[in-house]
């Protein structure tokens, strides 16, 4: 599957328009198929989907004490298409993409991304932050390494928020960063629930990306 630098190319772009969730889907099936992806087209695909939770609340399953990872579609092995759910206060590690695209669409509720630099080598000082803002619902934001690491937080008290994710090409791991020392560790990522049923097994056990 294609790096970033690959699907940056300018290539000729289509402007869609998705009307709904399972829209959205068949769309990106035919623009992944192709050879040559454009950011700009997938971002603005998925911009144009309308938030409808009653298209997507199948997929939305909330824990307790962090967010979820909860896959809606496995992209014929080009992409993961994955609805994210935060709690109240919940929030990812700062991490990397595995030289990965991510799109990152909001369907429900705000989220704080903190864009940081990468740390030096070894890592062995307070990580610099680049700059942070917040998403609103149906916006869509996107990142990858070459872009930086970022933090993605819900830091509302009282409304939840859930997002729509897309990696190409997808991954199950990353390094999440220690703020204070920039030190990197590797991790696995895992779904809680797959095409709207729980993950059970002893993997889906999420690990310390949040
Ligand atoms: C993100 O990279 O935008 C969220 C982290 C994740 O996929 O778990």
């Amino acid at each position: 599957m294609e790096q970033p630098a690959r699907m940056e190319q300018p290539v000729q772009t289509e402007t869609w328009k998705a009307r709904s969730l399972e829209e959205l889907v068949r769309i990106l099936h035919r623009i992944f198929a192709e050879d040559k992806v454009s950011v700009e087209e997938v971002q603005a695909l998925m911009e144009s989907y309308e938030s409808n939770p009653e298209e997507w609340l199948q997929y939305a399953k909330f824990d307790q004490y962090r967010y979820t990872r909860n896959l809606v579609d496995n992209g014929n092995g080009k992409f993961n298409l994955m609805i994210l759910c935060w709690g109240e206060g919940h929030g990812s590690s700062i991490h990397d993409h595995t030289d990965s695209h991510c799109f990152m669409k909001i369907l429900q509720g705000n989220l704080k991304e903190t864009l940081f630099e990468w740390p030096e080598k070894k890592g062995n000082g307070e990580m610099t932050k680049k700059s942070e803002r917040v998403l609103r619902e149906n916006q869509c934001a996107y990142i990858n390494d070459s872009i930086g690491l970022h933090r993605v937080e819900n830091i509302s008290h009282t409304e939840s928020a859930v997002s729509l994710h897309l990696y190409s090409p997808p991954f199950d791991s990353c390094n999440t960063f220690d703020q204070r020392t920039g030190h990197k560790h590797k991790v696995k990522m895992t779904f809680y629930s797959q095409f709207g049923e729980r993950t059970l097994c002893a993997t889906a056990v999420p690990q310390e990306n949040n």
